[in-house]
């Protein structure tokens, strides 16, 4: 059995012990990837940031919260899969001195020092071997041609370019239109599809 290793959702960098830094990936797209990769026989590891999403059945999941959980755990779980998905919305900035204690209101108005967090996806790109390996790339402009220099400069298999008009696009649970470019060039284009569709096409896609 092929092992896929899938990550999704959102990452949490922690400003304080209440406080994070987010985005408002809700994971359903690494989710759709995840269950329909197990009912098409994968051996399935889902890598996951806070969502209220419940995991498909039969699939390994691993929580994480920060960029940096979920980089260890990817890497560390990359190395005994046969393929995966980035799918996650890993946050490129982390607090660099997280407060231990609440913030007060009283300290006036501040400023937060951030710091970029690695780029996962690319380090996995960099030690695949001959795993294959997918990425995303969510733009909002030059879809196409950020979708495939992501493609180069990350080393991967497939991308799935998603193109952001408006938020409601592409997170929550509507239809969106995406493109899936390969390696070797070639390109399919899908519009108005619900992202169990797109996550049937990217399993395919996997497959073949
Ligand atoms: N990604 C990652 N680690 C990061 C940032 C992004 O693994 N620190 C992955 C995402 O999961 C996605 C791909 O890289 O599969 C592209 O992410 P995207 O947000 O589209 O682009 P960035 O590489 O962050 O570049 P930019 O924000 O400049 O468009």
């Amino acid at each position: 059995m092929k092992t896929l290793l899938v990550a999704a959702g959102p990452t949490r960098e922690r400003i304080d012990p209440v406080r994070f830094i987010s985005n408002r990936s809700t994971g359903a797209f690494g989710y759709e990837i995840a269950g329909e990769a197990r009912r098409r026989g994968f051996k399935v590891v889902l890598v996951s940031g806070p969502t209220i999403l419940k995991p498909p059945a039969g699939v390994r999941l691993i929580k994480v919260e920060t960029a940096l959980e979920m980089r260890s755990a990817f890497l560390k779980e990359f190395k005994k899969a046969d393929s995966a998905v980035m799918a996650a919305a890993v946050s490129d900035w982390r607090v660099r001195t997280p407060a231990m204690s609440k913030i007060k209101k009283a300290g006036g108005c501040r400023s937060l020092e951030l710091v970029e967090n690695p780029d996962i996806l690319a380090e996995a790109g960099r030690r695949k071997g001959n795993r294959l390996l997918v990425g995303f790339a969510l733009e909002t402009e030059a879809l196409e041609a950020n979708a495939r220099g992501k493609l180069k400069a990350k080393n991967l298999d497939i991308v799935v370019a998603n193109k952001l008009s408006t938020a409601k696009d592409v997170f929550g649970s509507g239809k969106t239109d995406v493109l899936i470019i390969d390696r070797s060039g070639r390109k399919v284009a899908l519009r108005n599809k619900s992202k169990r569709e797109i996550a049937k096409k990217i399993i395919e896609k996997i497959i073949s």
